[in-house]
């Protein structure tokens, strides 16, 4: 008979426990300017002609007693739309209003616990993100960071090229070990959440010793004929290219005697393509010998030799 009645009252109590446990929080998410509603309502066992209940917000302490308003007195209402609720209208919230906020009886009953979170656009932060534009030698290891602020946190994806095309890699860092020349890029991470979605561009140049090939070693030409030299010259930094002709000058430009021309060989890479010809009528016998393509890179010079050879005539 007693375990029976201690069974019993346990049980009661037991009850009165769950009722009186803090009720989970609940998340509310409102863009700025927008109205919202915290629900609150009696637990049971609280007498609603005696009760009474405050509302408070972990920035300001308390907010309501009972029906009357403490703070923000034009933008907070108590709303009963029965006796049992002690609902707290916010209107037009502000990031100010971004709270906990709890509301409770006067028996010290937690009634609801609302978490209120204001909705903001991602928003880049240059603080944790990396500057505009990253060197790596080729063969190491480069991370790109990108951060952003932004409620719900914004999650993060990366695109590569002009054309933003995605990489598949989420997260704040783009890791990129033994990086070749092929990386440098413009890559642009994407900060989005449920408000917008804004982007960060980070040029990744990845530097490398300058090169320089030509296409073909030797040239026959007849005296009298023209010949056309064309080498390659990559290096990052890439800084001046131009031919050696065989009496030691320097040609970078076009002249009476030789065509020079340049253009870019790489989508990506500082590469370019450097052609000298000779012009009509201008080759003469002490024209022949080697030709040397250069380029000039960091503290180093790269060349590369084009022997010509005069093309005798077979009888
Ligand atoms: C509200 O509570 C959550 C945990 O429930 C906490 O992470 C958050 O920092 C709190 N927010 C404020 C503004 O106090
Ligand atoms: C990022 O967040 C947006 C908005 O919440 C969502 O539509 C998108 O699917 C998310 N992307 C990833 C990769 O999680």
């Amino acid at each position: 008979m007693k375990m029976f009645l201690l069974a019993g009252f346990m049980s009661v109590g037991l009850l009165l426990t769950g009722g009186d446990a803090n009720p989970p929080q609940v998340k509310l998410y409102r863009r700025r300017g927008e109205d919202v509603l915290l629900p609150c309502r009696l637990a049971p066992g609280l007498d609603p002609d005696t009760v009474w209940v405050r509302w408070k917000s972990s920035k300001d302490s308390y907010l309501t007693s009972g029906v009357r308003v403490l703070k923000y007195t034009n933008q907070i209402e108590v709303v009963k739309t029965s006796k049992i609720e002690w609902n707290l209208l916010i209107k037009s919230v502000t990031d100010t209003f971004a709270a906990n906020y709890t509301c409770t009886s006067d028996q010290q009953v937690v009634l609801s616990n609302v978490q209120l979170l204001i909705l903001v656009a991602p928003k880049i932060d240059y603080g944790g993100t990396s500057s505009p534009e990253v060197n790596v030698d080729e063969g190491g290891t480069v991370e790109l960071t990108c951060a952003f602020t932004g409620e719900p946190v914004p999650n993060i994806t990366w695109f590569r090229g002009a054309d933003k095309q995605p990489t598949g890699i989420t997260g704040s860092k783009l890791v990129l070990p033994d990086v070749k020349r092929y990386a440098t890029d413009v890559y642009t991470c994407r900060g989005e959440n449920s408000v917008s979605n804004e982007d960060h561009q980070i040029n990744l140049i990845v530097r490398f010793p300058v090169e320089v090939d030509v296409m073909e070693n030797t040239v026959y030409v007849k005296r009298g004929g023209i010949f056309t030299l064309a080498c390659i010259a990559q290096g990052a930094p890439l800084y001046e290219t131009y031919w050696i002709d065989v009496h030691g000058n320097k040609v970078m430009s076009t002249t009476w005697k030789y065509d020079f021309n340049m253009e870019s060989a790489g989508a990506h890479i500082p590469a370019k393509f450097v052609t000298l010809a000779s012009r009509t009528g201008a080759l003469t016998v002490f024209d022949f010998g080697p030709y040397t393509c250069e380029a000039k890179g960091d503290g180093r010079v790269a060349k590369a030799t084009v022997n010509v050879v005069e093309l005798k005539e077979l009888n």
